[in-house]
């Protein structure tokens, strides 16, 4: 049973309170035993029995909850450098992608690529990841897009979860793109979703979400409703990727599914955010990949202000996302999304837990709850998000463990 000491700055990121409430503790220590967190606060208030514990030292420096990644797109095959050079000149992600670039081009190398390869790819990123402080990353399929490529996907998720100590949560994701095999024909591919793939999927409990890309190029609201209201039936858990790219309704879907979180939202109606206000469906705000189309922010105060839980992630894909920089991310929902770094660390942290279901276990410092957390150099979350830097994360535990620093 060890004891975290000399910590400068603890913020516990418990639920109370709304978005900006991280709740700090200054000159704190913090008590787990094997998994699980036993005590945190003010290390003058250290219990007694606690005072003969192995001690670590964490030298004056800040601890956060281990960062939960709640939307990740991390396994394709290949990379898209070549149509970033052409956006970067000027053309359109969707002409892009009405062309037979942008997603389909990654579906096309997902499908060539062995799931050694994909394991591999996967890893060196979880590597990375682990070190930026993360401690939990949903994981969406979406570049198979047939039932070999999917499943291989799919597995190869469930192989990472078993082989390094990051948390992954899967997602299915067959509704990202009717794949060109299936061109002219898209109710046989929802048909072939719904009878084939939910099925088979629940059945070998290879993810836990069903996800859903509704826009022009890809789904619409009736075919979303369709497959949603099968995956219910089937078990899962909702997620949507809604008003990315233009207004869609996605956000009032959302809302009347029942999903725990809707994603993207640059485009969220007056109406979406009351919906999502009223049906608790957490907004899943991803900075970089506004930044990386060009797109407006999402509209975090609006959303704030209405009550809605706003979480932050890097939607990391080979496409509208293509960095993991988490971090990078939180400090772009400062600047773009006019979010506090407060507010963005909640975002991060318990909100992202929220947007997994997962608020009871991981995402914030509390007793009972897992032992996820890192160390970061900073003296204040305001002073982390404004000096950007490679990494400020020095060390991190996962379930107890210290699995980097
Ligand atoms: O979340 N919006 C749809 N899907 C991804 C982009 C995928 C891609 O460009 O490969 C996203 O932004
Ligand atoms: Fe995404």
């Amino acid at each position: 049973m060890p004891v975290l000491k000399n910590i400068g700055i603890l913020y516990t990121c418990a639920a109370e309170g709304g978005q900006a409430d991280i709740h700090p503790v200054k000159y704190a220590a913090l008590v787990w035993e094997r998994d699980k967190i036993l005590w945190t606060g003010p290390e003058a208030n250290l219990p007694e029995p606690y005072h003969k514990l192995e001690s670590l030292d964490a030298g004056g420096k800040m601890v956060i909850p281990g960062l939960v990644e709640c939307h990740t797109h991390l396994a394709f095959g290949g990379w898209r450098a070549d149509e970033f050079e052409l956006r970067s000149l000027g053309r359109p992600y969707l002409e892009i992608a009405k062309s037979g670039g942008g997603i389909l081009s990654s579906v096309r190398a997902t499908r060539e690529a062995s799931p050694e390869e994909l394991l591999n790819k996967c890893l060196g990123h979880l590597q990375e990841m682990k070190a930026l402080g993360i401690t939990t990353v949903e994981c969406k399929s979406g570049y198979g897009l047939n039932r070999d490529d999917e499943l291989k996907v799919l597995q190869v998720y469930r192989e990472l979860d078993r082989m390094q100590p990051l948390d992954i949560v899967s997602t299915f994701l067959g509704a990202h793109m009717v794949p060109p095999e299936y061109a002219g024909r898209r109710e046989a591919y929802v048909a072939f979703l719904v009878e084939e793939m939910l099925p088979l999927i629940a059945d070998a409990q290879l993810a836990r979400f069903c996800d859903i890309f509704i826009e022009e190029t890809a789904f619409t609201i009736d075919e979303a409703y369709t497959i949603l209201a099968n995956a219910i039936d089937y078990g899962f858990m909702l997620k949507l990727h809604a008003d990315q790219l233009s207004p869609g309704g996605g956000a009032e879907l959302a809302a009347q599914l029942g999903a725990v979180s809707a994603d993207h939202l640059e485009y969220i109606s007056e109406a979406g955010i009351q919906a999502m206000k009223n049906a608790d469906v957490v907004a899943v705000s991803l900075p970089l990949a506004s930044f990386y189309l060009r797109q407006p922010a999402i509209p975090a105060r609006k959303l704030i202000e209405a009550g809605v839980s706003v979480a932050v992630s890097t939607d990391f894909n080979p496409g509208s996302a293509p960095s993991f920089h988490l971090p990078a991310a939180m400090t772009m929902a400062c600047t773009l999304q006019h979010m506090s770094p407060a507010e963005v660390l909640k975002g991060a942290t318990f909100y992202a837990a929220k947007a997994l279901r997962m608020q009871d276990d991981i995402g914030s410092l509390e007793p009972g709850k897992r032992a996820d957390f890192a160390l970061i150099d900073a003296p204040s979350v305001n002073h982390w998000l404004y000096h950007l830097r490679p990494n400020a994360c020095t060390a991190s535990w996962k379930d107890g463990i210290q699995i980097y620093g």
